[in-house]
This record gives C-alpha cells, sequence and structure tokens, in this order.
C-alpha cells in the first residue's frame, strides 16, 4: 500500500528533509583531497544533533538488507555506487567522484537525499555522468504530478541515461517515505522493473524518495564483501536523490539544498 500524507504531514516530513539538505551541505563542504570518510561520518552525526534531528540510517535496517547499516552516511567513491560505509582509512583524493547519502527523522518523520559531488579538476567524462545523473533526477521530479505513473519516472531516467551513453542501476532505486525511510512502493530507474514491481499512479499525498543512479559502462553492479558497498566493474558511478511530494500542483522538492 503507498501511504497517502496530509499537508500537515508533508510540513512535518519537509523538517526532516530540511535537515537533511543543511547536513549534505555541510557535509559537502568539507570533502577535500585528504579528508578521511570517517570524519564526514562524525560531523554528520554532530550537525544532525544540532539541528535537532536523529540519523536515519544508523543501526537502520532496510527492507533490502538482512543486516544493519552501521553508520549514518553513505559515502561512495568512484566505482562504489551507494552504500559505502564511512572509513578511518579511506581518503578522498583529487579527481575522485563522491557520492554523499543521508537520512534523518524529526519527529517521527523521515527525510532522504544525495549528491555527488566532483573534487578538484575532472576529466570530460566524469563532468559529464554528474551532469547527465543531475539532469536524469530533475526531468524524473518534472513527471511527479497527479496522474502520472511510476513507468514515467523510470521513463526519464532511462531517456537520459540512453541520450548521454552511460548505463542505468536498475537494481536498486527509489522508495515511498514519510513515517519510515523505506515505504511501498520501489521507485524504479528502469522501466524493464516497473511492470513486474509495481505501476501505480501518483496521487497528491504520496511522498516519493527519486535516486537515479547512472554509471560508466553499462550499469549492472554486484555487492562488495563489506556486505553493503554496491559497486560497478566499470569506473565510475553517480547519484543523486531528492526527496519529493506529489501536490495538485506537482511536485514539490523537500530536500531542495
Ligand atoms: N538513500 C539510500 C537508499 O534509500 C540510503 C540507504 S542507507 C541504509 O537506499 F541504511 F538504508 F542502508
Ligand atoms: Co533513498
Amino acid at each position: 500500500m503507498i501511504e497517502l500524507y496530509s499537508k500537515a504531514e508533508i510540513d512535518k516530513i519537509k523538517k526532516a528533509c530540511q535537515i537533511v539538505s543543511d547536513v549534505l551541505k555541510y557535509i559537502a563542504s568539507m570533502v577535500k583531497p585528504g579528508v578521511v570518510t570517517y570524519d564526514l561520518e562524525m560531523a554528520a552525526r554532530e550537525k544532525t544533533k544540532e539541528l535537532g534531528g536523529i540519523p536515519a540510517f544508523l543501526n537502520y535496517q532496510p527492507p533490502f538488507s538482512k543486516k544493519k547499516y552501521p553508520a549514518a552516511l553513505c559515502v561512495s567513491i568512484n566505482e562504489e555506487v551507494v552504500h559505502g560505509i564511512p572509513s578511518k582509512t579511506k581518503k578522498i583524493k583529487d579527481g575522485d567522484l563522491v557520492s554523499l547519502d543521508f537520512g534523518a527523522i524529526y519527529e517521527g518523520y523521515a527525510g532522504d537525499a544525495a549528491l555527488t559531488i566532483g573534487v578538484g579538476e575532472l576529466s570530460e567524462e566524469k563532468h559529464k555522468l554528474i551532469e547527465a545523473t543531475k539532469k536524469a533526477l530533475y526531468s524524473a521530479i518534472s513527471e511527479c504530478k497527479p496522474g502520472k505513473y511510476l513507468y514515467d519516472i523510470a521513463k526519464s531516467i532511462e531517456t537520459i541515461a540512453k541520450e548521454s551513453g552511460f548505463g542505468v542501476v536498475c537494481e536498486y532505486g527509489g522508495h515511498g517515505i514519510g513515517r519510515n525511510s523505506h515505504e511501498e512502493p520501489f521507485v524504479a530507474n528502469c522501466t524493464s522493473v516497473v511492470i513486474p514491481k509495481m505501476n501505480a499512479q501518483l496521487k497528491p499525498g504520496m511522498v516519493l524518495a527519486i535516486e537515479p543512479m547512472f554509471t560508466t559502462g553499462d550499469g549492472s553492479v554486484y555487492k562488495a564483501n563489506d556486505g553493503w558497498t554496491i559497486k560497478t566493474k566499470a569506473k565510475y558511478a553517480c547519484h543523486f536523490e531528492h526527496t519529493v511530494a506529489i501536490t495538485e500542483d506537482g511536485p514539490a522538492i523537500l530536500t531542495e539544498w
């Protein structure tokens, strides 16, 4: 069942989302060559506390995993697509593509967003990968109107991947969000998986986390030995995510940064 949230509830989700955006902006400003990813984790925890929120992912067991996620932040670098675990031994270097993914809870409501930062001088390929993935996110968001379908979201993401020559990750995707970080429906990034999963019509009150993931190569991924990090066998991956409410007037981005 897909939850329909009232205006008052969406306002509460928005408060959680504003904490997410503020934390992400703060952590993004720390991303520089030489920074250890564990320092980003600690800074994210501190900033969330300061803003009155609770990290949503720390010790959280998402529906797609048998294990609890051990950190508040996901930091996924280069060939890592999503769910990279911050580590004391992992340093950011010049030219890295760094995806930061963060969720927060505020008064019982959740928000979730992600962005990818290019560190220092970027090759044209990396620059294009970032631009294409961001474009796919905003294109998908523009489909978030009453009467459209989950299919339209997947189609818009897939179309931009095709146009730009990048692979799109189909095994993972977005999700409903609100009282929980992950709710129905699965918001697929590929039309081939919408129909077997669920092709619901979008209605006012739905709140969706939309998260396109693009890679160089063909978009196929595998899970690393740590049981969390999703990687591409190709060189680079990119990920952007916003929490979006469907309203009578169209999409409302709740995690605007
Ligand atoms: N935004 C990511 C997702 O929805 C973050 C998940 S982290 C985890 O998949 F804790 F849930 F693993
Ligand atoms: Co998410």
